[in-house]
């Protein structure tokens, strides 16, 4: 069982929130005891979102550093925070600008769509921005005439083209969390437990072998969302642990099982309740993107927002 963390960190916590006028923002991947301090928790468009609206002076975000410059340069008056700038991702590191332009420029009639999962600079060199809850409307709504060079995520691609049917060029990276969840372990937790619902995230290596079975394919707020709206009482959880608080603390009647333990995003876990208090203490670490890369990498969002939208 669980020790609840010390009274006095949450409490520290909360003083300081109230006095910088701040707001906690926490993916669904954090550790529980950060979703539990944070005021909104949700998949990186939903934490996007909340960002842009806040009316608050200062966002401290507990999520990785791809999703900190997003915020910036969603709300680009706000000071937003990271507690820890070691919170990086192996996904988004996977392509910079440089390789970008050398692709780009081997399909000139293409355009780009790029995973929310990507520097500032990247996104600012791309023609869309996605998420998971969104990929496959955003693809959709490119012109019909032009392919598409998709970034960084090969399974999210993959699973993009299966639903458009659309031309899509894949760059090779992935996710070493996601990556490690493969065929045998869905086909070995199916035959373990033949009626409990599949829950996968389309970043997943075992997306090929995982869609054979799945029952839902989301974002981690629409794995969050099925859960509770399903009639099932037992469910395969095929994406990062840290998901399962949120599940559980939800459905307290159903059973969630992780479809690999092993598969845990080291990147998310250094942020800590310390670090929370610490960064509201200090105000550090700011995150902030150039002007003239936030508004190109705008671009991108905004058209993502208008096909989300639309
Ligand atoms: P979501 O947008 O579905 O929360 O995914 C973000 C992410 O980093 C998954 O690894
Ligand atoms: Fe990046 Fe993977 Fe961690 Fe998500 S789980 S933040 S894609 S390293």
């Amino acid at each position: 069982m669980k020790t609840a963390p010390p009274a006095d960190l949450v409490d520290g916590i909360l003083r300081l929130k109230e006095k910088r006028n701040a707001v906690i923002l926490a993916h669904n991947y954090q550790l529980g005891e950060v979703q539990d301090v944070a005021d909104f928790t949700g998949d990186s468009l939903a934490l996007t979102q909340k960002a842009a609206a806040s009316d608050a002076e200062v966002i401290v975000f507990c999520g990785v550093h791809f999703m900190a410059e997003t915020a910036a340069i969603l709300a680009p008056t706000k000071k937003v925070l990271i507690p820890d700038l070691e919170a990086g991702c192996s996904l988004a590191a996977t392509v910079d600008v440089s390789q970008l332009r050398d692709w780009k420029a081997r399909h000139p009639n293409a355009v780009v769509v790029a995973y929310v999962n990507t520097t500032a600079a990247v996104k600012a060199e791309s023609d869309y921005c996605c998420t998971s809850s969104n990929a496959v409307q955003v693809v959709e709504s490119v012109p019909p005439d032009k392919e598409i060079l998709f970034i960084p995520d090969m399974y999210l691609g993959r699973y993009v083209r299966e639903k458009t049917k659309r031309t899509i060029h894949l760059w090779p990276g992935s996710c070493h969390v996601h990556f490690r969840i493969h065929d045998e372990d869905i086909e070995a937790q199916k035959k373990a437990h033949p009626g409990a619902e599949l829950l996968v995230h389309p970043e997943c290596g075992c997306l090929t072998s995982a869609l054979k079975h799945a029952d839902f394919v989301a974002s981690t707020s629409g794995m969050i969302r099925r859960a509770a709206e399903s009639p099932a009482r037992e469910f395969l959880v095929a994406t990062e642990t840290g998901i399962l608080h949120a599940m559980r603390r939800q459905n307290p009647d159903k059973v969630f099982l992780p479809v690999a333990e092993s598969a845990e995003c080291s990147f998310m876990k250094k942020i800590t309740l310390e670090k929370v208090l610490w960064s509201l203490e200090d105000m550090k670490h700011r995150v902030t993107v150039p002007t003239e890369t936030a508004a190109k990498a705008r671009r991108a969002i905004d058209r993502m927002m208008a096909a989300a939208a639309g």
